[in-house]
C-alpha cells in the first residue's frame, strides 16, 4: 500500500513567489493544448517495484484535474517475476514474449490483480496536505480488450501469451467521457473466455491508435540514449526503428520503441519515452519546452544535418532576403563558403528549408547560434524548434555549456524558448570584442 506525502511548509517556500508564478505562467498555454486532449501512460512496472507508483498517481491526478483524458496501463513483469518466484515456477521468454502455460498464467493473473488494487488505492487517496487532497478520481477497468493467442511460432507454442485483437473504443470513450480514468492490465480476453498475458507495451500501442489518442507516453526504466550514452530528445520512425534493432529481443525499452512506431505509423501524432526514474518525468515531458525523454514522430528530421558544400547554393538562396531585409547580417557567399562546417541543415527532397549556425567559443565553453531561418512558407510548423533542438544536441556534443543568440528582432521566440536575456560583457571576449554597437542587438543566453 503506498504511504501518503505531506506537504510540508519548507517545500512550498523552496521557489521564490516570482518564480513560482512565472513557473505557473509558462505552464498555461500546455494547459489549453492539452485540455480534452487523450493521453495513453503505460508504464514498466520496474517503476512501481522501486516504489513511485505514488507518485506517477499524483501526477495523472493532477493531469486528470487539468482535464486530460487517460489510460492508464501499469506494466508487471517484475511482479510477475516475484509470482513465479515464490511459485518456484522457471520464467521463459522466447522472441522477448513471455511463454505462458497453465501455472505462469496464475501467477500473471495474481500479479495483475494485486497490481491494479494497489494503483486503485493509491488512486483513493484524499489526505489533506498530499496532493490528493480534495482529488475525487474514479479509475474503471473492464474487459475492454479481446485478445487472441500468439500462438505457435518456429516450434514454439506460446500458450496463453496473445496479442491484441480488439480495443472496444466506444467503452472506453464512454467512460474518459464520464471523467473516469481507464486502468488496463497487461492481460486479454478471447470471446472463448480464455484470458491472454499481453505486452505491456503492445497493448499500450494498440490502445492509443484504436482510441485515435493525441499522445502515447511510457515511461521506461531504460533510457534512450544514443552511441555515446547522450540521452535522444527526438526521433523519426527509422531512426527509432533502427535504435530498437540494436536492443535484445525482450527489452521493455525495445519493446516500447516498436511500439511507439507502431502507434504512430497507426496515426498517434506523438509517442514519448520518459525516463522511469525521474520523480514527475511525466509532467517535466509535457509541461516543458525541452522535455526529458525522447519523442517520436512521423516526420522524418533526417534531412536536418550538418551542411555540406552542396548546400551552398540553397543557403544562400533562404537567407538573401532576410540579408536584404537587415534580419540577418549579411555573410556573403565566400564567408558563408568558409563558414559552412559551421552550419546545419533542414532539407526536404532537395530543398534547403532552414539553416543554423553555431560558432564555437571553445575556452568559454560557449555557442553562439546565428544565422537561424526558415523558409517563410514553412514557418509555424514548428521546424524552428526542431533546428534549435539539433543545435543544442551539436553544442552538448561539442562540449558547449551555454549557448547565446544576438538578435534584432526575434527575441520573444528565443525567451519563450528558455534563453534569458544577458549583457554584451557575458559573451565570451572573442565576441565581445566584435559585437556591432550600432547594430544593438540584443542577447539571450541559454544553459545547455
Ligand atoms: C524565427 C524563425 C527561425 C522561427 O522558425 P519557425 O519554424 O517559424 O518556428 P516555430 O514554428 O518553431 O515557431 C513558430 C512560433 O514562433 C513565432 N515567431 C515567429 N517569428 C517570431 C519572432 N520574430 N518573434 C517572436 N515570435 C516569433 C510564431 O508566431 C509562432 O508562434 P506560435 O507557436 O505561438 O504560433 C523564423 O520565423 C524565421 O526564419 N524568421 C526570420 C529569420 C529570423 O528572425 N531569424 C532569427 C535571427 S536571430
Amino acid at each position: 500500500m503506498p504511504t501518503s506525502k505531506l506537504i510540508t511548509e519548507n517545500d512550498a517556500v523552496e521557489l521564490h513567489p516570482k518564480q513560482f508564478v512565472q513557473w505557473l505562467r509558462d505552464v498555461a498555454p500546455y494547459v489549453h493544448t492539452f485540455h480534452n486532449k487523450t493521453f495513453v501512460i503505460a508504464c514498466a512496472g520496474e517503476l512501481i517495484e522501486n516504489g513511485g507508483l505514488e507518485d506517477l498517481v499524483f501526477d495523472i491526478s493532477l493531469l486528470k484535474a487539468m482535464g486530460m483524458r487517460i489510460v492508464f496501463i501499469p506494466g508487471a513483469r517484475p511482479q510477475i517475476e516475484a509470482q513465479l518466484a515464490l511459485r518456484q515456477i522457471p520464467s521463459e521468454f522466447v522472441n522477448g514474449i513471455r511463454v505462458t502455460n497453465a501455472a505462469t498464467l496464475e501467477a500473471v493473473k495474481e500479479a495483475c490483480g494485486a497490481l491494479r488494487l494497489s494503483v486503485e488505492a493509491a488512486f483513493s487517496q484524499g489526505l489533506p496536505n498530499t496532493p490528493m487532497a480534495g482529488s475525487s478520481i474514479h479509475v474503471v477497468s473492464g474487459n475492454f480488450i479481446t485478445a487472441k493467442p500468439v500462438g505457435v511460432l518456429d516450434g514454439v507454442d506460446y500458450q496463453h501469451a496473445g496479442v491484441v485483437r480488439k480495443v472496444n473504443r466506444e467503452a472506453i470513450e464512454t467512460q474518459l467521457n464520464a471523467g473516469q480514468i481507464v486502468l488496463l492490465s497487461p492481460l486479454g480476453f478471447s470471446p472463448t473466455g480464455e484470458v491472454f498475458n499481453l505486452l505491456t507495451p503492445d497493448l499500450a500501442s494498440a490502445v492509443a491508435s484504436q482510441i485515435h489518442a493525441d499522445k502515447l507516453i511510457i515511461l521506461s526504466h531504460e533510457d534512450v540514449l544514443d552511441e555515446h550514452g547522450e540521452p535522444i530528445q527526438a526521433l523519426d520512425i527509422r531512426q527509432a526503428e533502427t535504435l530498437e534493432t540494436h536492443l535484445p529481443v525482450e527489452n521493455f525499452l525495445r519493446q516500447s520503441l516498436s511500439a511507439a512506431c507502431d502507434a504512430v505509423n497507426a496515426g498517434v501524432p506523438r509517442a514519448h519515452i520518459v525516463p522511469a526514474k525521474l520523480d514527475g518525468g511525466v509532467l517535466l515531458e509535457l509541461f516543458q519546452h525541452d522535455g526529458v525523454g525522447c519523442m517520436i514522430t512521423q516526420n522524418s528530421l533526417e534531412s536536418l544535418r550538418e551542411a555540406t558544400a552542396e548546400d551552398l547554393g540553397g543557403i544562400l538562396q533562404l537567407i538573401a532576403p532576410l540579408e536584404q531585409d537587415g534580419t540577418l547580417v549579411p555573410r556573403g557567399r565566400e564567408k558563408l563558403e568558409a563558414e559552412l562546417p559551421f552550419f546545419s541543415v533542414l532539407e526536404y527532397d532537395g530543398i534547403i528549408l532552414g539553416c543554423a549556425a553555431l560558432y564555437p567559443f571553445k575556452e568559454d565553453h560557449m555557442g553562439e547560434m546565428a544565422c537561424f531561418s526558415i523558409d517563410p512558407s514553412m514557418q509555424g510548423m514548428g521546424l524552428g524548434e526542431r533546428m534549435m533542438a539539433h543545435i543544442e544536441n551539436r553544442a552538448r556534443r561539442e562540449g558547449m555549456k551555454e549557448l547565446f543568440v544576438l538578435t534584432t528582432r526575434t527575441a520573444h521566440w528565443f525567451i519563450k524558448r528558455g534563453f534569458m536575456p544577458a549583457t554584451v560583457n557575458d559573451l565570451p571576449d572573442n565576441r565581445q570584442k566584435i559585437y556591432n554597437w550600432q547594430r544593438k542587438s540584443q542577447i539571450f543566453i541559454k544553459k545547455l
